[in-house]
């Protein structure tokens, strides 16, 4: 049983990566709980409840229901989960239990954070993207309509259940997306990762167990070490928003309603990897790999429309913007990236045009 530990600040904890894990969730809950809420999505919950209910083995639990989709991943949502909580008796000894895909992970755990000043959440994330990324970390919160994740927390979890064997009903568009998350942690720290992926593409696609076990050990593993060694994002932690910074942009420039966000990260990696080769921070030849790399895995949804200009505008508010300047994490070879800041605006923009041709 892999179980990765997450030292932070904040609190110790395992990422514990195995295949029917999920049986076994009443072992995670704290023996002094009081009320259990699950906040999930009417679709995670049809298809994944049935193990989530024997793995509580009689614990009683209420289950919240949160709308889904990226552009309901607003507060209001929680106000009215909050108020529900309250109604069923919820108070400071009750426990979040967030089961479903990164839009449940980031919400229930914002609402963990805020609920009563701040209660435990337990993390169980259901699709590749939030079992490999938006599961484990701690990064908590909800998207404004200026920009995403804009009120927000570091709440960290007490534990995180991944089981590879929940991803076996995740729609085929769902899972390539999650596997764009993955390229991108080989492209900033495993070379083996990166190579084993542009070698057991069939593999991969066929969601072969060994290979999807190693895909999501390597990639939490990577994400468990770097935010033990950076929780609040001073410094390390940078490297995991490549391809995001970007990839905000194109989210927010889309209404949230076009990408999945490993989709506008697959976007936002090419131009970081354009802006890297122009920029003269990475060979021609890296680049072409890269770039190969994330077609394998593609096509990402036909961008037409989207305005180069608008994305530009759009760096700005970013919240990794300081003071006006917009940081850039590009990589320099397989496994190494760099944060540069003070890139000319007219070469972002021509990266920005080639990720978009
Ligand atoms: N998703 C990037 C991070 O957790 O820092």
């Amino acid at each position: 049983m892999p179980s990765f530990p997450v030292e932070t600040p904040q609190r110790a904890y395992s990422a514990i990566v195995e295949r029917g894990i999920l049986l076994d969730a009443a072992r995670y809950v704290p023996p002094k709980s009081g009320r259990i809420f699950v906040v999930t999505t009417e679709d995670v919950w049809n298809h994944q409840s049935t193990a989530l209910v024997r793995g509580l083995a009689g614990l009683p639990h209420e289950v919240l229901f949160l709308p889904g989709g990226e552009d309901n991943k607003r507060l209001a949502p929680l106000e009215t989960l909050a108020e529900e909580m309250v109604r069923r008796q919820g108070d400071r000894t009750s426990l979040v239990i967030a089961f479903g895909g990164g839009i449940v992970n980031d919400m229930g755990g914002f609402l963990a954070a805020i609920f009563m000043r701040g209660i435990p959440v337990l993390q169980i994330p259901t699709t590749l993207l939030a079992q490999v990324d938006a599961g484990v970390g701690g990064k908590t919160g909800v998207n404004l309509a200026g920009g995403k994740n804009l009120i927000g927390s570091f709440h960290q979890p007490i534990a995180v259940l991944i089981d590879p064997g929940a991803l076996s009903t995740l729609p085929e568009r769902e899972y390539r997306a999650g596997l764009y998350e993955i390229i991108k942690t080989g492209i900033i720290r495993s070379a083996p990762l990166f190579r084993f992926l542009v070698e057991h593409r069939d593999a991969v696609l066929a969601r072969e167990d060994r290979a999807v076990d190693y895909i999501i050990a390597e990639s939490v593993s990577i994400k468990a070490e770097v935010v033990s060694a950076d929780e609040r994002e001073g410094d390390l932690r940078r490297i995991l928003n490549f391809g995001h910074t970007f990839g905000h942009a194109l989210e927010a420039e889309t209404g949230y309603r076009r990408l999945l966000h490993g989709e506008a990260v697959a976007f936002g990696m090419r131009a970081a990897i354009h802006l890297a080769e122009t920029t003269g921070y990475l060979s021609a030849e890296n680049a072409l790999e890269m770039l190969d790399a994330i077609s394998l895995y593609g096509p990402i949804p036909p961008l037409d429309g989207v305005s180069a200009g608008n994305l530009l505008a759009r760096l700005a508010s970013d919240k990794k913007t300081v003071q006006g300047t917009v940081h850039f994490i590009l990589p320099t070879s397989v496994g190494e990236v760099k944060i540069v800041g003070g890139v000319k605006s007219i070469a972002v923009l021509s990266a920005i045009q080639a990720a978009l041709a």
